[in-house]
């Protein structure tokens, strides 16, 4: 059996662009790793039985778990036919086993987060049963951008910046501090072509920013921290407005959308107050669990 363990991630700051004529969007994203991670294993299957995907899910609604796709259009299946085409092998009966830890349509790349796991995955796969010289990282991130914008971060992890359509990275020095994260889930999820579609009709993006220099401290992180898809997420959604106002209540130095959302994310310095601003946002009904930055992107494990 071959497992791979990937993880979540904030866009710290997501600046977004022009509609492209290629249905994309230009943005400029600051992303960040948090310690939230997808496990996925693999294994040969049952002679006959083709690609079967299992999920389960550990600390989240059912809803999530359920509106995970089982057949050819989750993307893990899509990373085996591509993987194995690539090597010129003949498709295999697989059994995939995804364990979720990421809300699911949520902003926070969890669909990414397995399509970076099952490349992983796939690429020992081969190189164990078919004698298919690995790729390396990098040409694992390169090839991760058929399947998504995210998924090249993804792979990568840590800090980095995205830019095109989120998939050209340059990777950053850690953070020199800690962040420690509340992440309030939705009880619905938003489709991310949606919330773009809703931006392009409400037309409000920044301006792009140089997004490489360092971060001094967190205040400063504070500070720098914005999304451009946050007003069409609300939109969509206007709950969100309130999970933001009561995670500045309770004292998050900035809260905003993750990604397209509808997470939304609550910056504190210490994992201690992250803690007990997650304990009373849960007694106060709305689902959140804490998560803090890290390092090191997919692995095998
Ligand atoms: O790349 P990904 O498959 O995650 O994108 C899903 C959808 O989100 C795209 O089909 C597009 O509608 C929208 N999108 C966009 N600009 C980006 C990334 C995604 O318009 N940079």
């Amino acid at each position: 059996m071959i497992r791979a363990s990937a993880p979540a991630k904030v866009n710290l700051v997501f600046q977004v662009g022009k509609l492209q004529s290629d249905g994309y969007h230009s943005v400029n994203s600051l992303y960040l790793e948090l310690d939230l991670r997808e496990e996925l294993s693999l294994t040969k299957g049952q002679a006959g039985s083709g690609i079967q995907i299992f999920v389960r899910g550990e600390n989240l609604p059912a809803r999530h778990i359920n509106s995970v796709p089982r057949d050819n259009t989750n993307l893990v299946y899509k990373v085996a036919e591509a993987m194995f085409a690539r090597a010129e092998v003949v498709l295999e009966d697989l059994e995939i086993d995804i364990l979720k830890r990421i809300p699911v349509a949520g902003g926070m790349a969890g669909g990414s987060a397995d399509a970076a796991a099952m490349l992983i995955a796939c690429n020992e796969y081969l190189h164990l049963y078919h004698q298919i010289p690995r790729l390396a990282k990098a040409e694992l991130i390169e090839l991760a951008a058929e399947f998504g914008s995210d998924v090249p971060f993804s792979v990568l992890g840590g800090l980095a910046v995205g830019t095109d359509r989120g998939q050209k990275l340059s990777a950053l020095d850690p953070l020199g501090f800690e962040t420690h994260w509340v992440i309030a889930i939705s009880n619905e999820g938003l489709s991310t072509p949606a919330v773009y579609d809703r931006f392009d009709e409400l037309a409000g993006g920044t301006s792009f920013t140089e997004l490489g220099q360092p971060i001094g401290s967190i205040a400063e992180l504070a500070e720098l921290m914005v999304n451009d898809l946050e007003g069409a997420a609300t939109y969509l959604l206007p709950a969100i407005s309130q999970t933001k106002a009561q995670l500045v209540e309770l004292g998050a130095l900035k809260a905003m959308v993750s990604g397209s959302g509808p997470t939304v994310i609550g910056l504190f310095a210490s994992r201690d107050s992250a803690d007990q601003a997650a304990q009373e946002l849960s007694s106060a009904g709305v689902t959140c669990f804490i998560a803090s930055a890290s390092y090191g992107g997919t692995r095998l494990l």
